[in-house]
Parts: C-alpha cells; sequence; structure tokens
C-alpha cells in the first residue's frame, strides 16, 4: 500500500479533504504524515484530531528550493515509512518551491493543487491573478510537479465560472470547493495506480462502472 504524506503550511482545508476521504475507505493509502513547515499551522490540529502523525519542519527564513532544507523533509518522510519506492508526497498549500534534488529523488510521486487552471496564472495570488485579467472561466489543477513553477504534467482540472461581481475571497471560496473534489480523486487514482504518464501528459484508466459519489 502506498504511504502518503501531506506538507502544508496554513489551513490545510485540502489535506482535510484526503484524510477525511481516506476515514471514509474510498482512497487504499496509508496516511503516514502531514509535515507543516510552520508551527502554527492550522492544519496540524485537524490532523491530529483525525489521529494522523504530525511533524514540523521550520523553515524559518531558509530559502524556497534549498536541498538543505529538503533534506530534512526527507529524513522526516523516511523516519514516516514514505520512500520513492512506496510513497506519495501531496502538496497542499505548502508555499515552498522544492528543491530539484528532492523531485528528482520523488519524481512521479509528488502532486500539488493550484487554485488555477493551468498553464493560467502560476505561481502566487492565482485568483487576484485571474480576476485581474478578466477571465470568464477559472479553477484548480492538480498536477504532478517538476522543476518548474506550477509546470507538471496535467492529472485533473475543474473549471468554475467567474461572477461579474466576484471579489478575490468569493472566488477562492468557488475554486476551493472543486479543489477538495479532484485532490482526493486524484490521491485516489494514484493509489490505484491508474494513472500513466508520458512526457507531459497523463492518462486515466477509470474502471468500467460509475464512481462513487
Ligand atoms: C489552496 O487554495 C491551494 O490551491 C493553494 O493554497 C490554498 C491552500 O489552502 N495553493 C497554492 O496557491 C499553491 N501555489 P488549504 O491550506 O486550505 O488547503
Amino acid at each position: 500500500m502506498i504511504s502518503l504524506a501531506i506538507l502544508i503550511s496554513g489551513r490545510g482545508s485540502n489535506m482535510e479533504s484526503i484524510l477525511r476521504a481516506i476515514k471514509k475507505n474510498r482512497i487504499p493509502v496509508k496516511p503516514a504524515i502531514v509535515i507543516s513547515n510552520k508551527p502554527d499551522a492550522k492544519g496540524l490540529k485537524i490532523a491530529h484530531k483525525l489521529g494522523v502523525p504530525t511533524a514540523i519542519v521550520e523553515s524559518g527564513g531558509q530559502k524556497g528550493g534549498s536541498w538543505e532544507y529538503d533534506k530534512k523533509l526527507v529524513s522526516t518522510l523516511e523516519e514516516n515509512g514514505v520512500t520513492p519506492s512506496n510513497g506519495l508526497v501531496c502538496l497542499a498549500g505548502f508555499m515552498r518551491i522544492m528543491s530539484p534534488e528532492f523531485i528528482r529523488k520523488y519524481r512521479g510521486r509528488i502532486l500539488n493543487i493550484h487554485p488555477a487552471i493551468l498553464p493560467s496564472f502560476p505561481g502566487l495570488h492565482s485568483q487576484r491573478q485571474a480576476l485581474e485579467y478578466g477571465v470568464k472561466y477559472s479553477g484548480c489543477t492538480v498536477h504532478f510537479v517538476d522543476e518548474g513553477v506550477d509546470t507538471g504534467p496535467i492529472l485533473l482540472q475543474a473549471v468554475v465560472k467567474v461572477h461579474e461581481n466576484d471579489t478575490e475571497e468569493t472566488l477562492s471560496k468557488r475554486i476551493l470547493r472543486q479543489e477538495h473534489k479532484i485532490y482526493p480523486e486524484a490521491v485516489r487514482l494514484f493509489a490505484e495506480g491508474r494513472i500513466k504518464t508520458t512526457g507531459r501528459k497523463t492518462t486515466v484508466a477509470y474502471e468500467s462502472r460509475p464512481l462513487k459519489k
């Protein structure tokens, strides 16, 4: 069985949606560890309540993309049985860029959720970027993580309509509801070994019976 690590920096609502789906036996993974780079991340309490081990690997002033910090992450992952051969690392609002060394080590086993339809609006404040650009639809993307910022192969996307009176807050909320659907689904597809990646393209082998809602 796949051992899952979820990396967070704050609220942890995507983490919660994945952990709740696991609890309902909808995803065949072992929730091994939740790691935060911020000691005061709200999500840590939620993970604790759901009975999932937590760890803090404080980043302090260490710059994103540094192997020095990511080495500590790797130790914590391995101590908790999340290895490059049996692990899955889900970034869920983990606001750091991963180092190339980390990505090489866990290649094909790191997923991220991004609050826009990539490749539009990568990086920070994607919902604000979408509103400022004036798009009529936005949404969210689950993708594999590669060396770029939000550039890895796309696994799932969900679209939401942008309303004329939307604020960053209202649009973020509408997108978040979709994030909570597609991220657990992506983890399930990974855990069930249904994803094939060829270059940038991913294909999903779905079962012939309808998916459980
Ligand atoms: C989510 O909207 C996620 O898509 C976004 O941060 C939020 C975390 O919320 N991630 C990024 O912007 C990454 N570039 P959560 O902590 O409640 O899951």
